[in-house]
């Protein structure tokens, strides 16, 4: 029986799902890469001394493809991702994965496990690329070789119980990134920081954990999966770039829908907690999270909420307009689409 027909598409949350295959290609010992291609969706084994085991030495993106109105599978500005696996790449000295070669894998993988793209309207699946340092190491240095793979599982919504708002623990206990550190690169270590206080906020009853800046602790940096966005008085804030902040593909298109169809004034600047506690709307953004209103901050002992603890009209506008140009059911005027035939 083929393997995607056991799925339920009604009930998909953000889970590991084995699909058929997945992309895979390694580099010599000189940081060469060789020839890739698709392998049987399985474990893989790897060295007790390779560098990503040891010293942390990974990336990874995240990307969707949608089955659409138009009945195809698309993509969603894959070029962004494949230049931030770039930037990644650069700041944990891993060799480059051309952007040409990262997109052909992510259309190989998802062409070959199409049948695992959810049916229009009903989630989508979801891409995973990673960069890894494969080869032995024992000393602190960069590996001999890497691998570069695509994964792909099909999910729906990230949150248990879809767009619903979100209750936020702002933490001065803890930074996600420090200036200069490895904030604006997709690194396997930022995340693996960020359990901890994740574990501890879900404990006490909250959906996610808000950042602050590790330098200015009045200045908000992001939530551990998405960026943050605060909407008062007509003007649309999100935190500027300033090295700690990861440069989110969904972040960018907000930002692109917000001035360009909404018409709204969008500052990339700093955003203080009081700009957060006073907003008329918030929202996080993300690939995995897409566009999910936020609805009460606890900031020390004391919770705030944010549009009534609903959703804001210009989140959910901003929320349908991304989706209906994933989904193709609105013109693609950005020309962010790439259709897989
Ligand atoms: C994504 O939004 O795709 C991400 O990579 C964030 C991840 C923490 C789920």
């Amino acid at each position: 029986m083929d393997p995607s027909s056991n799925i339920d598409w009604d009930s998909l949350g953000f889970d590991y799902y084995p699909t058929r295959s997945l992309y895979r290609m390694d580099t010599n010992t000189s940081g060469e890469w060789q020839d890739g291609g698709l392998v049987p969706f399985g474990d893989i084994s790897i060295s007790p001394a390779a560098g990503v085991l040891n010293y942390g030495q990974g990336a990874f993106e995240g990307m969707k493809a949608f089955r659409s109105a138009k009945d195809r599978i698309t993509l969603f500005r894959p070029d962004m991702n494949a230049n931030r696996m770039l930037q990644s790449a650069k700041r944990l000295v891993m060799p480059k994965v051309p952007t040409s070669k990262f997109i052909e894998a992510v259309t190989m993988t998802v062409k070959d496990n199409a049948d695992f793209v959810p049916p229009y309207g009903k989630g989508s699946l979801y891409i995973r690329p990673l960069l890894w340092g494969t080869g032995p190491v024992l000393g602190v240095r960069p590996a001999p070789s890497y691998t570069f793979a695509v994964f792909v599982t099909p999910v729906g919504p990230y949150f248990k119980g879809g767009v619903k708002p979100l209750k936020l623990k702002m933490t001065r206990n803890f930074h996600r990134a420090a200036p200069h550190g490895t904030g604006n690169a997709k690194a396997i270590g930022n995340y693996a920081a960020s359990l901890y206080p994740l574990k501890l906020a879900k404990e006490t009853g909250f959906d996610e954990v808000l950042y602050l800046h590790a330098a200015q602790d009045d200045l908000l940096e992001e939530v551990g999966s998405a960026n943050v966005f605060v909407l008062k008085g007509g003007i649309l804030k999100t935190p500027k770039l300033g090295g700690s902040i990861l440069p989110g593909v969904t972040r960018d298109s907000v930002i692109h829908i917000a001035r360009e169809i909404l018409h709204l004034d969008v500052r990339e600047t700093d955003v203080s907690i009081d700009d957060l506690i006073t907003a008329d709307e918030a929202f996080c953004t993300g690939t995995a999270v897409v566009v999910t209103p936020i609805g009460e901050v606890t900031v020390e002992d004391d919770a705030y909420s944010i549009a009534g603890q609903g959703e804001g009209e210009v989140t959910g506008k901003l929320r349908g307009l991304l989706t209906a140009i994933q989904k193709e059911e609105r013109d693609d005027s950005f020309g962010w689409i790439t259709a897989l035939d």
